[in-house]
């Protein structure tokens, strides 16, 4: 079933939220995490965060584009004590991303929205490295 546009800028809203959480996730995971992993690792979380927002601003934008009013909300972020049960939420949450992004690949070809459905997968791109970032951290702070 081919969603309407308006279902459609209402999954990108959907998207913008969580947009918006990673980017208080990681930067509240940055300074919990900080003294317990490397400079270089730290500067990792932080490009991490910086991401996020580059993707909830081109969101906001395309959101606008197709008509829709981009949205304010957000959803309340996790935190914990330790730093492996931190970057497991930020893990899950990246899972959670990528298989958002494929279904709104789909859609946004279904709707005919050609070059969103492109943004779209440069923004996929990046998550996908990011699961990979994560991964590799919490294989060191494991070992
Ligand atoms: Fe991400």
């Amino acid at each position: 079933m081919t969603l309407t546009r308006d279902e459609f800028i209402d999954l990108l809203n959907r998207d913008l939220r969580l947009e918006y959480l990673a980017v208080i996730q990681y930067t509240q995971h940055f300074g919990m995490l900080s003294p317990a992993v490397s400079t270089e690792a730290g500067e990792q979380i932080q490009n991490l965060a910086g991401d996020e927002l580059a993707h909830a601003l081109i969101l906001a934008e395309q959101i606008r584009m197709l008509g829709g009013e981009p949205e304010v909300r957000t959803p309340r972020a996790r935190s914990a004590d330790q730093p492996l049960t931190l970057l497991e939420f930020d893990r899950q949450g990246e899972e959670d991303t990528i298989a958002r992004y494929q279904e709104r690949i789909d859609q946004a070809e279904a709707l005919g929205l050609v070059s969103l459905a492109h943004i779209l997968r440069l923004i996929l791109a990046v998550e996908e490295r990011h699961l990979k970032i994560l991964q590799k951290l919490m294989g060191r702070l494991s070992s």
